[in-house]
């Protein structure tokens, strides 16, 4: 979070471990059930230009549980619509009281872009392909949870992974954390530069491979469209990559699921994996709001 002054959240790389570790304590210590006032007199404005469920209602359950206001503002149904500049919203927002923007963006850099014209803290729920760094660390804390480390563990994370800011920021989480990252999929939806993401990463077309003594292993989701012009078919992507519990047993016995949402079942996972004993999907959905907590208390408490 030392990427902008004051200091934003705006991805995940960059981020030293005791940063990170800094945030997953504070999380794990957050209690959404029981409401603070530590906000108290805060204005988060949640900026969305894309559609959200989770990310969306948990950073506004997070504002509110520590006594902040809210102010949800879509692309749809705003002045946005009209063609008014991610700039002059920015400053529009500003200047009815934001202390804080929290925005889910399609353009990869666009935070970047809003926090160097604004004296506010910017939060990046979400820009293009490229990062969802709340999203990474409420994966962290969840794997946390379950395996009282970070360090050794062996991540496979399968699916649409060019695509996908989640497995980019659970890659420079995971890996500044020492864990191990295994991207798999298809070539089309994982090439082999998606190596390059972060050190230490791998990538193989061989779900076999991937899973065979993963401790965590990260669905992600697949669109149907994106295999539309790919030289695998969907019924080849479900044979070779989709999980299945048959699959999950190649990963360690005591291996966790997780998904970051929304899932499509049958296609990337099938309900018996979503729904299983080994899933933590809504495990991670709850860690969302203590997570979220977590990151506009350090960024809001100790601005005037
Ligand atoms: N995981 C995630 O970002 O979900 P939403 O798109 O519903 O916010």
């Amino acid at each position: 979070m030392k990427q902008t002054k004051p200091r934003s959240l705006l991805g995940i790389e960059g981020m030293e471990p005791r940063e990170i570790t800094a945030l997953l304590r504070l999380a794990a210590r957050m209690n959404p059930a029981r409401p603070s006032n530590t906000l108290r007199g805060k204005r988060v404005v949640l900026l969305f230009y894309e559609s959200s469920t989770r990310t969306r209602s948990s950073f506004e359950l997070a504002a509110k549980a520590l006594g902040a206001t809210t102010l949800l503002v879509t692309a749809t149904s705003s002045s946005i619509e009209k063609g008014e500049s991610l700039i002059d919203t920015g400053y529009t927002l500003r200047a009815l009281g934001a202390d804080t923007i929290v925005m889910r963006h399609p353009s990869s850099g666009a935070h970047w872009t809003l926090a160097r014209h604004l004296d506010i803290p910017i939060v990046n729920a979400g820009d293009g392909m490229h990062e969802h760094p709340s999203q990474g660390l409420l994966d962290a804390l969840t794997i946390l949870q379950r395996k009282k480390t970070l360090k050794g563990l062996r991540v496979a994370i399968v699916g649409d992974v060019f695509h996908s800011r989640v497995a980019r920021s659970d890659a420079h989480l995971l890996t500044t954390m020492k864990s191990k990252v295994v991207f798999c999929g298809p070539h089309d939806l994982c090439p082999d530069e998606m190596a390059a993401v972060a050190p230490g990463v791998e990538v193989s077309h061989n779900l076999e491979t991937a899973l065979k003594g993963a401790d965590v292993v990260v669905s992600l989701r697949v669109q149907k469209e994106r295999l539309g012009g790919q030289k695998i078919s969907v019924e080849e992507y479900i044979a070779r990559y989709q999980i299945t519990p048959e699959k999950l047993t190649l990963a360690k016995k005591d291996a966790i699921l997780m998904h970051p949402g929304p899932i499509i079942r049958g296609m990337e996972l099938t309900s018996e994996v979503a729904d299983g004993p080994q899933s933590v999907i809504l495990q991670q959905i709850a860690n969302g709001v203590k997570v979220r907590m977590a990151i506009l208390q350090t960024l809001l408490k100790r601005r005037g």
